[in-house]
């Protein structure tokens, strides 16, 4: 419908530059730009040369995302761009850029977040997001459950990794078999042709006295390098697609059960998964047969969605546009720690409108890597 919000939408959280241009529900573009194969020879994303990236891939991205669009820059409703989390310096050539275009073009300015932007990118795929919607986000930068009722104002987090998140235990397991980065994708390839059963690697966290949604993925790549070292050693053949299968399915064994559980104990009958892990075939199985089993409806997007994308943070500024939600202030800063409570960044002058009582400074000094410092180990 011409009526919906017509918004454009700047990702660079980690090494993705993506933009997308979305009306409402529906997704016009989706361009992106990928720094992946300048990391992969050092096993994890390198935030400076993600930076550079995004600075150089910006420009073209955008333009490009117009012109698949069909849309003017002077037709838009509004620019939304990812304020945090994520890596410092990447998020700023971001907001840096969303700044430059929403100011240029006398648009609002939405500095949102990105694991709500995760949730709400299901709205381009399956229409409006039922409410309340639980979300399992798996990707390399987090494994969180979160319990949403508005996705613009309202995101609780029940549970997260205490340690690596999915995506980093693949890549990192990818690693030990010397299969390459990002490990995710040619691990689920090497599952198909391996037992699932084959090694009984453990499920973290999933004791009674454990917290209940709650991930623990540590533990179990310790356990798939040993099991791998002590065959190396033996001088016996490591068989990769068993290994892959069986540290597949120890992954989405406990992904998928504390995610139907959590729907059980809230009285959710809606599950959405996210994030770049979401693409996994075996997770995407799984979670379909146990969520049909509990009676509860899964909503997946298409994988190309899952993973970080610009026509997310378009899907959300859409839906702050739709809902009246205060824009950001021209002083937006990118905030590497920004809480997944706050599915948006309202302006202080608008902030009558946010109930989240913004009390911790969005200055440039709060501004710090962390998020990448464990992809080196
Ligand atoms: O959401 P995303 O693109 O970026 C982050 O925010 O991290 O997720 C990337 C992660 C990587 O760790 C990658 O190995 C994993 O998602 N991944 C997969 C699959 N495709 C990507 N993990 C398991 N199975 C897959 N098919
Ligand atoms: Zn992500």
């Amino acid at each position: 419908m011409a009526d919906e919000p017509l918004v454009l939408g700047i990702e660079t959280s980690c090494d993705e530059t993506g933009v997308g241009i979305v009306r409402g529900h529906t997704l016009l573009a989706d361009a992106v730009a990928s720094s992946v194969d300048e990391h992969a020879r050092y096993g994890g994303v390198v935030p400076e040369v993600a930076s550079r990236a995004h600075l150089e891939a910006m420009v073209p991205t955008v333009e490009r995302a117009l012109k698949d669009a069909g849309v003017a820059a002077s037709d838009l409703d509004g620019v939304a761009v990812t304020a945090g989390p994520g890596l410092a310096g990447a998020l700023l050539v971001g907001v840096s850029a969303a700044k430059a275009y929403a100011y240029a073009l006398g648009k609002p300015l939405y500095g949102v977040n990105h694991l709500a932007s995760h949730i709400c990118v299901d709205q381009l795929e399956h229409g409006a997001l039922p409410e309340p919607t639980m979300a399992l986000l798996v990707s390399g930068g987090h494994s969180s459950l979160l319990l949403s009722s508005d996705i613009t104002s309202d995101v609780r987090p029940l549970g997260a990794t205490i340690d690596d998140a999915a995506g980093e235990a693949f890549d990192k397991v990818a690693r030990v078999l010397n299969l390459g980065f990002p490990g995710g994708p040619v691990i689920d390839r090497y599952a198909r042709e391996g037992d699932p059963e084959a090694i009984a690697f453990p499920r973290g966290l999933t004791g009674p006295r454990d917290a209940p949604y709650d991930f623990s993925f540590s533990g179990l790549k310790t356990a798939v390098a040993r099991w791998i070292e002590a065959k190396r050693s033996a001088g016996e053949e490591v068989p990769v697609a068993d290994v892959a299968a069986s540290f597949q399915e120890a992954v989405t064994d406990v992904l998928t059960r504390k995610a139907v559980r959590a729907c059980r104990d809230e009285g959710v009958e809606h599950l959405m998964i996210g994030g770049g892990v979401a693409a996994n075939s075996r997770l995407r199985a799984m979670a379909r047969a146990r969520c049909e089993a509990a009676g509860i409806t899964l909503r997946v997007p298409r994988p190309k969605l899952c993973t970080d994308n610009g026509a997310m943070v378009a899907a959300l500024g859409a839906e702050m546009v739709a809902r009246d939600r205060a824009p950001s202030d021209w002083d937006l800063s990118a905030d590497s720690s920004l809480p997944v409570t706050e599915p948006h960044v309202p302006g202080v002058s608008h902030s009558g409108a946010s109930g989240h009582g913004h009390t911790h400074g969005h200055s440039h000094d709060h501004v710090h890597e962390t998020s990448a410092e464990n992809l080196y180990s």
